[in-house]
């Protein structure tokens, strides 16, 4: 290796360096010389995170080696741009738009707007979405929408028509900030490049931190792990250590991870998951050993010499070949499916059976199976984890995280530490979109500070992350629906058969969404319905936004469709007649919460008839037109015994702090909390300015609950009115005025309350029966009517979605740009999931370019997002919850708009241009599409049902634990 000492010209001031010109890339040099802005996610140059300025033409930065560059060449990043006290417009703009949710991609887009505007200042909105097509900057969070608009209002300021001030999102004169689009306490940092993420933080830790590389073999989906010679490895330069699972044990770590099993049906017995992979390899990402080192690229050169030896299993990719009846056990205290949950109404509840004859004998009827695939979550940024015991003695972690608390419960004694020596913070982090809530890069991280008793950084490739991260479930399934002649609904019929992949963990959880989201929010009186899920050898399945529900939607909005037509109906039309009014239950045989589906109808048609009119005015053979429906919607809160803390506490200057673990992973888990803050300390007139966020430190922060489930607004929200209205209570005078701090404190009174709000005050809850899927599990729900506008390409069958509307019911508005963000994130992760979102070929997939990754011109910019607005009866301040909804079903109204453009029905996702273009081919040439045959899901639907019904299981409704992703479940098994 040879250095070579240069000079560049870097934001106007000329640095000197030393680097490998071979080896370094322009990135790896920039971020060594403290430029941090410049952020690494794919480092092969498909994602645009890393862009900079080089010499007047953008680039990314990770794939342009010093070799090429020449010495003194011009180089501007975002930290030339514009400083937290003399912005530039295109930051300020980025801020007030809502352009900036996890940021990781901002420094990126600012040096990219940056550029764009000092050759074109006066841009279209086409203009500008070219631009980032051209020099392929992705952003995973916001839908790319806000910020065209964001690129816009700079734009106006640059050419001298606006000023700063006036692309400003103003405060209210009146303190009424709730419902309005106030400006994310996080985004200053983000937007000037100064929001340390990860390898950010890696980079700053002090120099007696090892660095830790994962020894992934990849060799197989399934085998035996033969011998693991690390001999070699050990010899290499600046090597401390290779760990494997026994050095972990040799600690005192169970080398386990902890799992909660709740459902009574389920056969798992013995935790599925284990921190370093020891006799077996399960799946293609599991990792066997670490290498430790001094340098992250001696640790990697070591890992890379770890010899490992295997016999390989039988492979089984997915749940069709978990469930063959001669397939081997994957892991060997249970079955495959592990878990079954019926759902029986009407004729079904006494005899399942009657439901097939009402089927058979209606007058109009159809079926179909379908395949709703492994997505994957593809945020920007990977997976770095910092791990180290504090002061206090407390392992301690940095990580990405999407429940601090239950990352605690995830590891439970794996490590050998007690769970109330763990404190898990989280960093700046760039997304998530679920694949966080599993807790197995912590445990990683947590082996090799324990084994090591020293600092440890852990950054893996994004390579390795994608193998590594779990994915949403795919799902086959089967369905029938029927109906009579005036179009109502008579008898719905379905089996899911869930792939959760190598690992149990939520699989039982997971499976209870198909049981409760098909044919949402309609009423059927008969249902005869089953839910299964199985392990497989592929990746495991792991929470993502609507976790669960787009699988029924697949099957069930599908149907809805193919049933209209099927009886001569308008499908908008048929929907109407078919919602739930008051009165009418849902698929579980309970009244649905709220009944806003019949107003939100209203708002969506005049919508949907323009859609309509343009479709057909616009078609042509080459460019067929098309629209359809989907409804969607999701639950709010993780159930009956859900619960949260947070605490206010009112500072010497008379400021506040809110401690709360409203995890922000880009959804706004900051300006959330001090939304609901502002809003619930009201009567005395705080102002933004006076409160301080301690979030995501479970050391110091109340433990609020995990950010999924559209759960966190909700309820941190009712325990931050607790704490309030305790503090107010004790500030609060004889005379109505307040008291200040000094007084508080001469009076003896205590300046901090914790607030705690459960679900247990709801009355009437109650999960799902295990013997007929009769339940009410949510006190609130968010709905979403969804209408997508397509043109396919009949020469290519390329899909393009020209326009999307969405009609939802979050309840009422907590901030404007952080609801927004979440629809238009939501819509644009859907469309990528119809079209084009894959994580399958684990040889292929590696990537977010190759797992299909929408990039700004495969999203409308034309997207459509009306809040209906009802008020929640029990949510704070009338707010429901605000994610999942908007990624529940949109991809359905981009198939079944495909199905309305050119008769070709996908029922396979995603709808890539060779399917379509397959199914135009074959109605050309006058033959019907193929579909697939009906699956087999391991045995006869009402065979099984009647097995269940015939096997009953105890059925005590509520657990006394807090029972789903996390919390304190794990205590099961330990
Ligand atoms: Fe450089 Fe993705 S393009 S990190
Ligand atoms: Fe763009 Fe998160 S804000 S990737």
């Amino acid at each position: 290796m040879a250095f070579k000492k240069m000079w560049l010209n870097i934001n106007g001031a000329n640095r000197m360096f030393a680097c490998d010109p071979v080896k370094d890339s322009l990135a790896d040099v920039l971020r060594r010389l403290g430029l941090t802005s410049v952020k690494v996610g794919c480092g092969i140059g498909v994602c645009g995170s890393c862009t900079v300025l080089l010499n007047g033409e953008l680039v990314r930065s990770c794939a342009r080696k010093m070799a090429r560059i020449d010495e003194y060449s011009e180089v501007v990043t975002v930290e030339g741009i514009g400083t937290p006290t003399n912005l530039h417009p295109v930051q300020v703009a980025f801020m007030n738009n809502g352009a900036v949710q996890c940021g990781f991609c901002t420094p990126g887009f600012i040096v990219s707007t940056y550029a764009l505007l000092l050759k074109n200042n006066n841009p279209t909105r086409e203009d500008v979405r070219e631009w980032f097509q051209k020099h392929k900057n992705v952003c995973r969070c916001t839908g790319y929408k806000q910020i065209v608009d964001a690129v816009m209002d700079a734009a106006k300021v640059v050419r001298g028509e606006a000023t700063i001030e006036d692309i400003k999102v103003k405060l209210p004169e009146d303190k009424e900030y709730y419902g309005k689009p106030l400006v994310r306490p996080t985004s200053l940092a983000k937007v000037c490049g100064l929001a340390d993420y990860g390898d950010d933080q890696e980079l700053k830790m002090p120099s007696e931190t090892y660095h830790v590389a994962m020894v992934q073999p990849r060799l197989a989906h399934h085998a035996k792990i033969l011998r693991i010679d690390k001999e070699e490895a050990e010899k290499m330069p600046g090597v401390a250590k290779i760990i494997t699972a026994a050095d972990l044990k040799a600690a005192g770590g169970s080398n386990v991870m902890a799992e909660a099993n709740f459902h009574e049906r389920s056969t798992v017995r013995i935790p599925s998951r284990k921190v370093l992979a020891e006799d077996k390899i399960y799946r293609y990402g599991d990792v066997v050993a670490l290498a430790v080192a001094d340098t992250k690229e001696h640790a990697r050169a070591a890992a890379a010499k770890v010899k490992v030896e295997i016999e390989k299993l039988p492979e089984y990719l997915n749940f069709l070949e978990a469930a063959m009846p001669d397939a081997m056990r994957i892991h060997e205290d249970t079955p495959n499916i592990f878990c079954k949950q019926p759902v029986l109404k009407g004729v079904g509840l006494d005899e399942p059976s009657k439901v097939a004859e009402v089927i058979e004998e209606a007058p109009y009827s159809v079926e179909g199976s379908f395949y709703s695939s492994r997505e994957p979550h593809l945020s920007i940024e990977g997976d770095s984890v910092q791990a180290y015991f504090d002061e206090d003695g407390y392992l301690t972690f940095q990580c990405k995280s999407q429940g601090v608390y239950s990352s605690i419960s995830r590891i439970g004694n794996c490590l050998g530490v007690p769970t109330s020596k763990l404190r898990v913070m989280m960093n700046p982090t760039g997304a998530s979109f679920g694949w966080s809530t599993n807790a197995g890069d912590l445990c990683l991280a947590g082996a090799a500070a324990v084994v090591m008793q020293a600092p440890i950084a852990l950054s893996m490739s994004y390579e390795e992350h994608q193998h590594f991260s779990g994915k949403r479930c795919p799902c086959h399934s089967n369905g029938r629906l029927a109906c009579d002649d005036n179009g109502k609904i008579i008898a719905a019929e379905f089996d899911f058969g869930l792939d959760h992949g190598a690992y149990s963990w939520g699989g039982d959880d997971c499976f209870t969404k198909q049981a409760r989201f098909a044919f949402f929010p309609y009423t059927i009186p008969n249902v005869a319905g089953l839910c299964r899920v199985a392990n497989t050898n592929h990746n495991f399945g792991t929470a993502y936004r609507s976790y669960g529900s787009p699988q029924a939607y697949t099957l069930s909005e599908a149907l809805m469709d193919m049933l209209a037509e099927r009886a001569g109906i308008d499908p908008f039309e048929f929907r109407w007649r078919n919602i739930g009014r008051p009165g009418d239950t849902n698929i579980n045989s309970y009244p649905f919460r709220q009944y806003p589906m019949e107003e939100m109808m209203k708002i969506m048609k005049p919508y949907y008839e323009k859609a309509v009119a343009e479709a057909k005015a616009n078609d042509t053979p080459e460019k067929r037109r098309g629209v359809g429906l989907a409804w969607g919607g999701f639950n709010v809160t993780e159930g009956g015994t859900d619960k949260a803390s947070a605490a206010i506490e009112l500072n010497p200057d008379e400021t506040f702090t809110k401690y709360d673990t409203y995890q922000e992973l880009g959804q706004g888990g900051d300006i959330g909390s001090l939304m609901l803050t502002l809003e619930a300390l009201k009567p005395l007139g705080v102002t933004p300015d006076m409160i301080k966020l301690v979030q995501n430190d479970t050391k110091l922060c109340p433990d609020s609950g995990m950010s999924g489930a559209s759960r966190t607004h909700y309820m941190s929200g009712k325990a931050t009115m607790a704490a309030a209205e305790q503090l107010i209570n004790a500030m609060k005078k004889p005379d109505g005025t307040y008291r200040t701090y000094d007084e508080m404190k001469s009076e003896g009174i205590p300046t901090k309350y914790t607030g705690s709000w459960s679900c247990t005050s709801v009355d009437g809850l109650c999960r799902l029966d295990p013997n007929t899927g009769i339940g009410d599990p949510s006190p609130s729900y968010t709905y979403c009517l969804n209408l997508a506008e397509v043109e396919v390409d009949t020469a290519t069958g390329k899909t393009t979605v020209v326009r999307f509307t969405c009609v939802d019911d979050v309840g009422k508005v907590g901030n404007l740009a952080a609801v927004n963000g979440q629809a238009f994130g939501g819509i644009s992760h859907s469309i990528g999931f119809a079209l084009s979102e894959i994580y399958e070929d684990v040889k292929r997939h590696t990537n977010i370019a190759s797992c299909g990754v929408p990039y700004i011109k495969d999203i409308p910019d034309v997207i459509n997002v009306i809040h209906y607005e009802r008020p929640d009866e029990v949510g704070p301040f009338g707010s429901s919850g605000a994610s999942e909804a908007f990624q529940s079903s949109g991809h359905v109204a981009v198939l079944n708009a495909i199905y309305n453009a050119c008769g070709v029905r996908i029922h396979e996702i995603p709808a890539t241009p060779a399917k379509v273009k397959a199914g135009l081919d074959a109605i050309a040439a006058g033959r019907k599409p193929e579909v697939p045959a009906k699956y087999f899901l391991g045995s006869d639907l009402y065979e099984e049902l009647e097995d269940i019904k015939a096997n009953p299981v105890k059925y005590e409704g509520e657990p006394d634990f807090f029972r789903s992703l996390g919390g304190s479940t794990s205590e099961k098994f330990f």
